[in-house]
């Protein structure tokens, strides 16, 4: 095992990815050594020292392989290489070697529903309906009167089928027409996809994110998904129009899960995670039967849900309650598809959100630029990249906000690039960055590593029991224990002060508002607006 690495292989108590801290870097955005204003592989290692101060423990690389980026890399024309833009397979050799000297775990991405249009195997299938790897996509003649196949929606906008003219058939592209779905049924799609992920893995990969998990395997028969009763035209995302009965979430998704899962159990301490947005119920469905699925769906409630705390509350003890045994949980408040949590709930709450995440039960995922309170950055339409915006304009569907560029320094483009950035730095960068942040002890940044730093020291905090405590209005509470330690956390999700009684005693050892001394509670905590505690019981 590579040195600053223990083993994290099965029957040694928690594995690394229960009790450690994940860091999701969408690369094209986090650190660019060339001048040509992308993000890429070189500027993750230059970054490492970082990521080890700041005390994350693995981090979660969004794509690096070759795309002609009509969707930012999310469209792959080669599984097995990494694009010229973002570097060499050299480099991604040298993140997971620096990254493991210093004890950082590096998990990438997975994306098995599509290929890029441009993907060999495409380019190859649309040539002829004869041609040997036609069916290793999803192919199918015109309805009767010569439309769509079916009716099911694309999740960028429009129809999921595209007309090809030439060989007089619709393929099949869940998302972008630019990304064709490739044929799961096809066993040797099944057999060169799963080689990928070998590839990754024998390469030192400690684990892959399962892109779009719920929509490679579809109804066999192609029929028609079943309007949605509550949607509301012209409110709602176009997608939503349609309950996706028979395009995602099919029962024999798990079957091929399963076989996913055993490949990475091939290997020594490696995990499998899920991108899956659904109900809570049909996502535990992912840890698969006698836990042989992923070994945890991605749980965006947080991300979803309206920002109240006796919302949060039921969502927390429903999802603690809904587990199935053994299985491990985990909490992400953003990512590189929704808009980031500070917009969503303001500087103030943002510090509260990462006392949450970082204190409930389960893995948590810290979204780049997260940890220092970045905000959405408003794109003038002049410069949107995001496909989904150009498809839908003006709706807040467009993900370039949350995707601009790391937030390092007050020099020029924030020290993510000496080039012009590919997105817009936000405006207030020379006050917001890391490096302002790292001398603030009342920083956003401040609070994440002590965060994590009390987190690593205490197991109650990572991998600890969880129970639920009953609190009124905007406070949330809740106990974590391990052995003889127990933390009783408080969050008050309001502007206004407010207060929780408990039994017993104790000693407050981090509060989200800087200015706080420790201090002895004993029966109520008087929590002040926007103000967390973690305080340790007696
Ligand atoms: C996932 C990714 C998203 C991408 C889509 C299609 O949802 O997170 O960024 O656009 O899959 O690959």
């Amino acid at each position: 095992m590579t040195q600053g690495i223990e083993g994290g292989g099965a029957g040694e108590g928690p594995a690394w990815w229960q009790r450690g801290v994940i860091y999701q870097i969408y690369p094209r955005s986090f650190q660019d050594t060339d001048g040509d204003g992308v993000g890429d592989l070189r500027g993750i290692v230059q970054r490492l020292d970082y990521l080890r101060w700041l005390g994350v423990d693995a981090v979660w690389i969004s794509p690096f392989y070759p795309s002609p980026m009509d969707d930012f890399g999310y469209d792959v024309t080669d599984h097995r290489a990494v694009d010229r833009a973002y570097g060499s397979m050299v480099d991604f050799g040298r993140i997971v070697e620096q990254a493991h000297a210093r004890g950082i775990r590096v998990i990438v991405d997975y994306i098995p529903n599509h290929t890029s249009f441009r993907h060999p195997w495409f380019v190859e299938a649309r040539a002829a309906r004869h041609n040997r790897r036609r069916d290793w996509y999803v192919w199918r003649d015109p309805a009767p009167d010569g439309g769509p196949p079916n009716n099911w929606l694309s999740a960028f906008g429009g129809s999921a089928w595209e007309w090809d003219a030439p060989t007089g058939q619709y393929y099949l592209h869940t998302f972008l027409r630019e990304q064709p779905d490739l044929n799961w049924r096809n066993t040797a799609v099944e057999v060169e996809m799963l080689d990928v992920l070998r590839f990754w893995l024998d390469r030192g990969a400690d684990g892959v994110r399962v892109d779009a998990i719920q929509v490679v395997m579809k109804d066999a028969g192609f029929r028609d998904n079943p309007p949605n009763p509550n949607y509301r035209e012209g409110v709602d995302d176009p997608y939503d129009a349609l309950l996706r009965q028979h395009s995602a979430d099919r029962p024999d998704v798990h079957a091929l899960i399963e076989r996913m899962r055993q490949v990475v159990e091939g290997y020594d301490g490696r995990v499998l995670i899920g991108e899956i947005y659904n109900e809570v119920e049909r996502m535990m469905a992912y840890y698969g039967q006698d836990g042989r699925g992923v070994h945890f769906p991605y749980n965006f409630q947080l991300i979803k849900l309206p920002w109240n705390a006796r919302t949060i509350d039921a969502a927390v003890r429903r999802y603690e309650e809904l587990l199935p045994p053994g299985a491990w949980p985990n909490w992400v408040l953003g990512n590189h598809d929704r808009h980031r949590i500070a917009s969503r709930v303001g500087p103030a709450q943002a510090r509260v959100a990462a006392m949450l995440l970082l204190t409930l039960r389960g893995t948590p995922t810290v979204y780049y630029g997260d940890e220092i309170g970045m905000r959405d950055v408003p794109i003038p339409p002049d410069r949107v990249q995001d496909p989904w915006e150009k498809n839908l304009p003006g709706r807040g569907l467009g993900r370039d906000p949350e995707r601009t560029p790391m937030q390092w320094s007050a020099e020029p483009s924030a020290g993510f690039t000496t080039g012009e950035p590919w997105l817009p730095v936000a405006a207030d960068f020379a006050a917001n960055n890391v490096a302002a942040q790292r001398v603030d002890p009342a920083s956003m940044l401040a609070l994440h590593r002590a965060l994590m730093d009390l987190r690593r020291r205490e197991p109650a905090l990572s991998v600890g029991d969880w129970a639920p405590v009953d609190a009124q209005g905007d406070v949330l509470a809740y106990l974590r224990s391990h052995g003889d330690s127990r933390f009783l956390i408080a969050l008050n999700l309001g502007a206004e002060p407010a207060s929780l009684g408990f039994e017993g005693a104790g000693e407050t050892v981090l509060s989200t508002l800087p200015e706080t001394e420790g201090g002895r509670v004993e029966q109520t905590i008087e929590l002040r607006g926007d103000e967390g505690v973690i305080v340790r019981l007696d």
